[in-house]
């Protein structure tokens, strides 16, 4: 099929590659020169396992190019609109700028029966608000709504196979001809059995938010736990085993520590509990909120534990930090607890080295007053105490031994409960995790 991507971030450019890779002819579009340039290279402008390759090879057989002019589009048969749906300044509301403009500017290009499918992450009601619009241009365009679940790290994975596929579908005769068209451009997926959920605009845009919703809570339902392992000396992580074997319950996303953090799950959140104030079900969500302040109480206990540790004040003491990125394997510090734990160390006097594998570079951008080392053994080099709060591999495999004779005093505060206590202590370290006696 030839497809259009409006929007070419994370979301888009990601999928643009991905639909190229499964046979499509696919052109992305950016406002954003500077990117359209670099994808058009066949660079990836972030940490994404797998996307250069199947860019580069997307270009090389013509199947993909980027552009930043819209009226390439015409051609396409379906319109993906991928574009950020940012915090709006000021509230937890998600701004719908990009949104808007996105759609006005297809609609001068926009064919009869050709498909419009949101993509982006939108409050309730917005897609029947854009399917007017569509209208009233006197487009003959359709729209539906067809929410993405990727995650950072496997996200051209979970585009190539995603484990379930949502069409909003318009009430009207629309239907059947946006099930089709999404049907042949998911043909791959569908015949490898991926179940297809056919719904309406507004419960296709709820799957998406109550999706984070859920997750979110699980994290801070097993951070609330361990704040009360904390207060009797249990052990949140056997806590987190042992309820983790009942299926129901299940133990993925039940890892307690500094919490979430992302491009994702904490706008998301807020902007649900915004959305439904506004139409007067606030209370339905209330417990959101709460979701929310139990996770970034988690960034603080870390910062306390790191000043207990040094004996109540870090001011003037090196503490290495040991990640940077909201999660391992990605470059991304949108609303890092791993980044906030280092900047309020900072500001408390420390003299902070953060190191991470991919993420140093747009954490200078952020925060050009922290102290930043490549090596990991560099930020450890004569540590007052380290403290690990993105848990990449090279982290949970460092050794112990080795790494006591770098620092100056082996403190260690695991802030993602991922090294084994009994090893360290073994070697000499003094470690405290998050939950953990
Ligand atoms: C998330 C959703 O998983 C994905 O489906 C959606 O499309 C976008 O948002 P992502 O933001 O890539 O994806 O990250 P995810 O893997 O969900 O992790 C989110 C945050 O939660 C990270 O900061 C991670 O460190 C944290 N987390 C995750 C925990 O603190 N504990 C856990 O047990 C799991």
């Amino acid at each position: 099929m030839r497809l259009s991507v409006i929007g070419c971030g994370y979301l888009g450019a990601v999928h643009a590659a991905a639909m190229a890779q499964l046979g499509h002819d696919v052109v992305g579009i950016d406002v954003d020169g500077a990117k359209v340039a670099a994808l058009s290279a066949g660079s990836a402008p972030f940490f994404e396992p797998g996307l250069a390759d199947i860019l580069r090879a997307s270009i090389g057989s013509g199947r993909l190019r980027f552009s930043t002019d819209i009226a390439l589009v015409a051609d396409a048969e379906v319109h993906f609109v991928a574009v950020g749906t940012p915090q709006a300044r000021g509230g937890g509301a998600a701004d719908l700028t990009y949104v808007d403009a996105a759609i006005e500017s297809l609609l001068p290009h926009l064919k009869a029966g050709s498909l419009v499918a949101g993509k982006s992450t939108v409050p309730v009601g917005t897609a029947a608000r854009l399917a007017e619009r569509l209208q009233t241009a006197g487009t003959g365009a359709i729209l539906a709504w067809n929410p993405e679940f990727l995650r950072e790290g496997y996200a051209v994975q979970d585009t190539i196979s995603p484990d379930r596929l949502v069409y909003g579908l318009p009430a009207d005769d629309g239907r059947e001809h946006a099930k089709a068209a999404l049907d042949t451009v998911y043909a791959s997926a569908l015949a490898s059995g991926t179940p297809v959920v056919e719904t309406d605009y507004a419960t296709a845009e709820l799957v998406k938010v109550a999706a984070n919703a859920f997750l979110a809570t699980k994290i801070s339902f097993i951070n609330a736990m361990a704040e009360i392992a904390e207060v009797t000396d249990a052990d949140v992580t056997a806590l987190a085993d042992a309820i983790g074997h009942d299926t129901r319950i299940g133990r993925r996303f039940l890892n307690a520590g500094i919490g979430f953090g992302g491009g994702c799950l904490p706008k998301d959140i807020r902007a649900f509990t915004a959305r439904a104030e506004e139409l007067g079900r606030g209370e339905s969500v209330a417990f959101l909120k709460e979701i929310d302040a139990i996770n970034m109480r988690r960034r603080q206990r870390a910062v306390d534990l790191v000043v207990d540790a040094l004996g109540g004040s870090v001011y003037r003491k090196k503490v290495a930090v040991l990640g940077l990125a909201f999660k391992p394997d990605s470059d991304d510090v949108r609303d890092s607890p791993a980044l906030d734990v280092a900047v309020q160390l900072n500001g408390l006097g420390a003299r902070v080295i953060a190191t991470d594998p991919a993420a140093i570079p747009n954490s200078i951008r952020l925060h050009p007053q922290l102290g930043f080392a490549t090596d990991t053994m560099d930020a450890l080099h004569e540590a007052d105490a380290v403290v690990l709060v993105t848990e990449w591999r090279e982290y949970r495999d460092l050794d112990p031994v080795v790494t006591a004779a770098l620092v100056r005093d082996p403190v260690i505060i695991d802030g993602r409960n991922v090294l084994d206590p009994a090893v360290w202590r073994a070697a000499g370290w003094r470690y405290t995790g998050m939950g953990r006696p």
